[in-house]
């Protein structure tokens, strides 16, 4: 273990002015599976402090101790193509994306931290050119083995030099900008790469649907910052960019929003949306709202524990349903191990055999699920809801029920 850098300061203003307003603890790292065969199984994995702070200047929410990325990202566990949920929306998203700007052959996409190419493909099937950035080695060889030429690095002035500036007609970046310990690098890299009449549009959970369900869960190490809008903008400027859209996407991962931004005067702005997310942003994602989240946390915690445990002494048998990232942070925060729930199930294979970071918990595949007729499963992947429920009407039917988490812990079924 390489024990956390501590950045003082302000990932995207540089201030001082950084309020703590919630510790998690100490906390594993969430995509860090613990294989059977290893002995790691045996020895106590590393855990860091996970802190969330506020920036009193520009109001940006974001941790301040940063684990070394290549204990992250080097190796990477999530798969974009894992629910068909993902594949229709990036499927969307490049169809939007090129007929608004009427993106032909002699267009190049760049998507930054592409995983396993699942939108590329969905570029590529309409004709652009494309190239993936993709730091994980065992993803990006797996994107380029299924055609979508992909450099294996993180991006940065690099990547940039290698691809040529003013190349990009669009850059796309989903669920990447908030893993970026150089905030302002990228945004500048991403300014150079950019063409001029180009777009930049990326994804990343909004702070205000964070907050507003308490998904304390989609804070783990890899995600540094928790944009707002606001904060981010003021990054754009620095580098000559400006935000011209938002599209919120309330089901995916429990909020997304989407922006878009181009060099300065591009683009016609969307206005109104802009000024109504701004200003949702300043009502909901204060220091305040910051505390209700802590404070929710540990009720939520308690609740769900209490419920587990009822349900065990009833003599229930529960199992977890989907291994994602947040499941690691929701089960050690709760410190809720094998003696509540027997295994986990997930459908990506190299989870399949693994062990829960922490709680230690066994991966299985789904048909140990129907094999062991569970009389509850707790729905760690409660971001697709309602994808999963539809798959498991069986279980449903036979009286199975699930535990969702969120907003408050429930039975459903
Ligand atoms: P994510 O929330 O980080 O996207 O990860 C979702 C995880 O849940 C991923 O490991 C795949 C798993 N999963 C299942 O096991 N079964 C399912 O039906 C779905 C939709 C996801
Ligand atoms: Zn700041």
């Amino acid at each position: 273990m390489t024990p956390p850098d501590i950045e003082p300061s302000c990932r995207a203003c540089g201030s001082s002015r950084l309020r703590l307003g919630f510790d998690l603890g100490l906390l594993p790292l969430a995509n860090s599976f613990l294989s059977v065969q290893n002995s790691e199984v045996q020895a106590p994995e590393s855990r860091y402090p996970l802190r969330i702070f506020y920036c009193d200047n520009c109001r940006l929410i974001q941790l301040s101790d940063i684990v070394d990325r290549r204990e992250m990202f080097d190796d990477y566990a999530f798969l974009t193509a894992t629910a068909d949920t993902s594949l229709v929306h990036f499927d969307k998203y490049a169809d939007q994306l090129t007929r608004k700007l009427a993106l032909s052959a002699e267009d190049l996409v760049v998507d930054i931290g592409s995983n396993d190419g699942t939108l590329l493909k969905a570029f590529k099937k309409r004709g652009t050119g494309v190239l993936g950035i993709e730091p994980a080695r065992n993803i990006a060889t797996r994107a380029e083995a299924e055609g979508i030429p992909t450099i294996n690095e993180y991006f940065g002035s690099e990547s940039v030099a290698r691809i040529g500036r003013n190349k990009a007609r669009v850059v796309t970046a989903n669920n990447v900008v908030s893993h970026v310990g150089d905030l302002n690098g990228f945004v500048e890299s991403v300014s150079e790469l950019l063409d001029a009449k180009g777009l930049f549009a990326f994804e990343v959970p909004w702070v205000v649907d964070v907050l507003r369900h308490y998904n304390f869960d989609i804070v783990y190490h890899e995600h540094l910052s928790y944009f707002g809008f606001k904060p981010l903008s003021q990054v754009f400027e620095r580098y000559g960019l400006e935000l011209v859209g938002i599209e919120h996407f309330p089901a995916i991962h429990g909020g997304t929003i989407r922006g878009l931004a181009a060099h300065l005067d591009a683009f016609p702005k969307q206005q109104d949306m802009l000024d109504q997310t701004f200003g949702a942003e300043e009502k909901e994602a204060d220091f305040r709202a910051l505390e209700r989240f802590a404070n929710h946390a540990k009720e939520f915690r308690s609740e769900l524990v209490a419920l587990l445990r009822r349900l065990k002494k009833d003599g229930k048998k529960i199992v977890g349903y989907g291994a994602p990232a947040k499941a690691t942070i929701l089960l050690n925060y709760c410190s809720i191990d094998r003696s509540i729930l027997d295994f986990v199930i997930d459908t990506t294979p190299f989870k399949q055999g693994k062990f829960i970071p922490g709680v230690r918990i066994p991966i299985m595949h789904p048909d140990e699920f129907r094999k062991a007729k569970p009389d509850y499963a707790l729905l760690l992947a409660w971001n697709f809801k309602d994808e999963i429920l539809e798959k498991e009407r069986e279980f449903l039917q036979s009286g199975g029920k699930f535990i969702v988490p969120f907003p408050e812990p429930e039975v459903v079924g």
